[in-house]
């Protein structure tokens, strides 16, 4: 946790941008696997992490901001949980470090809300995203589960949205650890990716390389020689020379900060030449969205910048023909570059992301493109200093969307179709980075570079 003045310093924040109210924050319950008794590894909702900072089960927050104060609504541990889970502070001592003086009995919320919608004042809160907490919602609001999207408030996504976009100094330095621990799990990942090792080998490996940081993986590890498929969680391949593996991973600190990295490497650690030719355009995409992102600038006009690099790109290798801003503008890179440059990344690493895709990347200044590849970027709106984001272009040969556009002639008069069937056995390459916005550009986070040219790579990997 950080100091209670920081929990305080956000509720008081929070309280001027919505200006009267009371805020609900349902913290999370345990999840189980199987059986009630055997939890996933509890994760705290991030909203209530942001402003209360306790990450324990079954607690939740209010801050009436007409009587101008803030509880923390919680049971006493009884003499079960200390059997069973050891002594923990008292409630009082707990709802201290989040700077909080008052703790009421977890039964006592409902009279609470029922006295304040009574008196017809607002109850803020946030969309909830597991159906317990929902469920609780609805019952203590006297809503209808299915109706509760419908009473979310707006002005409180809204000013989430606009207090947790600009990180802290202490956030971002807890995103740092988090990078430097993504440094660790990737050059794990490059020691071990040899012939007739199981992808899953690795990726259990870097999962304990995330534990043994002090926390966890940022969400389920991306691995695989397939690596044409953009989201792939499945680990059962073995690897076999030739192919490249395509990991995607990162950690979450033990106070809950992400970081998100994409490395893309050769089985048996040598480049082929024509892998090399398209690893170096993604390494220049990426490049360029780093030199050029700045504050002020639209984060899609980054992500158009690297895709113009892309198409660039694969002009010169003969895959694309003929104007390239005309091809990106029609969308024909997106047959190579079918998703986002990237997204915001936090306390979540789809940063805000249950708050609503569009209320965290898009504003009333840009609306997210309907076109196919852009219409997947997460996070198009202006970029602020301290802003966190991923930066991840990819070229990719899908030869089920490759086959479609040929079949259908998408982009006929962009794409060299026919030169495409020599590649229809490539796979893919992403490669992602953490960056901070900065005063006038920005910085990526972690305290090296995960080896990322060729050279690098290779160098790396022969470790
Ligand atoms: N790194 C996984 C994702 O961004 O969805």
């Amino acid at each position: 946790m950080f100091d209670s003045n920081t929990y305080i310093k956000r509720r008081n924040a929070l309280r001027k941008s919505l200006k009267s109210g009371v805020i609900l924050f349902i913290g999370n319950n345990e999840a189980p696997m199987n059986y009630a008794g055997n939890p996933y590894r509890f994760r705290q909702d991030s909203n209530f992490l942001y402003f209360f900072g306790l990450s324990l089960p079954k607690l939740a927050g209010v801050i009436d901001i007409d009587e101008g104060t803030d509880c923390i609504y919680g049971d006493e541990h009884d003499i079960e949980d200390i059997i069973w889970n050891g002594q923990l502070p008292s409630m009082q001592e707990l709802a201290g470090l989040a700077g909080v003086s008052s703790v009421v009995p977890r039964k006592d919320l409902r009279i609470k809300l029922l006295s304040a919608t009574r008196k017809g004042r607002k109850v803020h809160f946030a969309p909830p995203y597991r159906a317990d907490a929902g469920n609780t919602v609805a019952d203590l609001l006297g809503l209808r589960f299915g109706d509760l999207l419908n009473y979310v408030s707006k002005s409180l996504v809204r000013a989430i949205v606009a207090l947790r976009s600009v990180k802290e100094a202490c956030e971002i330095a807890e995103i740092e650890k988090a990078c430097d621990t993504g440094y660790a799990m990737h050059t794990r990942a490059m020691h071990l990716c040899q012939p007739g090792v199981y992808e899953y080998q690795i990726a259990g490996a870097l999962e304990g390389v995330a534990a043994s940081a002090g926390g966890t993986i940022s969400f389920p590890v991306i691995l695989s020689q397939n690596s044409e498929i953009l989201h792939n969680h499945s680990h059962r391949n073995l690897l076999v020379e030739g192919k490249m593996m395509l990991t995607d991973a990162g950690a979450e600190t033990a106070s809950g900060y992400a970081s998100d990295f994409t490395r893309t490497i050769p089985v048996g650690g040598k480049f082929t030449e024509r892998q090399a030719a398209v690893y170096n355009i993604v390494l220049k995409a990426n490049n360029r969205a780093q030199e050029i992102a700045k504050p002020g600038m639209f984060y899609y006009d980054v992500h158009i910048a690297a895709a113009t690099v892309i198409a660039e790109g694969l002009k010169e290798l003969g895959l694309m023909k003929g104007d390239t801003a005309e091809a990106v503008a029609n969308g024909a890179h997106a047959l190579f570059f079918p998703h986002g440059l990237g997204h915001m990344m936090g306390l979540d690493v789809h940063d805000m992301e249950n708050l609503g895709e569009n209320n965290v990347g898009y504003d009333d200044e840009i609306q997210r493109s309907p076109q196919f590849g852009t219409a997947y970027l997460r996070f198009g709106r202006r970029l602020k200093e301290n802003f966190v984001l991923t930066v991840e272009p990819g070229i990719y040969f899908i030869p089920a969307l490759i086959a479609k556009w040929k079949t259908e002639k998408i982009n006929g008069s962009f794409i060299n179709f026919n030169r495409l069937n020599e590649y229809l056995d490539f796979g893919g390459i992403r490669i992602e980075d953490n960056i901070a916005v900065t005063k006038n550009a920005c910085r990526r986070l972690g305290k090296q570079r995960i080896p990322v040219s060729v050279e690098e790579i290779e160098e790396e990997m022969r470790k």
